[in-house]
């Protein structure tokens, strides 16, 4: 963790440093969500192409957004933000996309995964930054509400009549995508 030389008023240097590294680790993990949305769009085939395809670009937009509203906030708090590839893959926990072209159902299902991991973590630095610093918590609860609706637009796709989820109990993308294929 960096402490910054200043942060903003009534927060001590360290207490913006803390603020700054989860806000860092939500950079790299939208930055990689909205690149991974992008590569959905170009590898999405069969029927429900189009529907899928038109469906993400909105969804790259609106990440970048917040990608840009959480550097912007770690430079506010003193501490310089870091947008490069190499960077996040060297800091990320999680491995690479799984899937290339696939059906728009398999890849549903595998991002149903991607939302669920990225959602997760979110809500963690919200729970995180609650006491610590009330403006990025409230930042990070704006981005959570467009997220899960997002994940709401893939699940959709995944949920019976009776309201179960074709994905439910699945670990991994790979699992998902072909449990989600398995019930369509
Ligand atoms: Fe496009």
């Amino acid at each position: 963790m960096s402490v910054p030389r200043y942060t903003v008023p009534s927060l001590t240097p360290e207490e913006g440093g803390q603020v700054a590294a989860i806000l860092q680790e939500r950079l790299h993990s939208l930055n990689d969500l909205h690149l991974t949305l992008k590569h959905v769009h170009w590898n999405v085939v069969g029927p429900h192409f189009i529907a899928v395809h038109e469906m993400i670009d909105p969804q790259v937009d609106a990440v970048r957004l917040m990608v840009d509203s959480i550097a912007e906030r770690i430079a506010t708090l003193g501490v310089a933000p870091v947008g490069t590839p190499g960077a996040l893959v060297a800091a990320r926990t999680w491995d690479d996309y799984a899937l290339g072209r696939a059906s728009a159902i398999a890849h549903l299902g595998a991002l149903d995964e991607v939302y669920q991991g990225v959602i997760a973590a979110h809500r963690q630095a919200v729970a995180d930054t609650e006491v610590l610093d009330v403006v990025t918590n409230d930042l990070l609860i704006g981005h959570l509400r467009e997220l899960e609706q997002f994940h709401w637009f893939i699940r959709a796709h995944l949920e019976s009549s009776g309201g179960d989820l074709s994905t439910n109990g699945a670990r991994t993308e790979l699992d998902a995508a072909r449990d989600a294929l398995g019930a369509s």
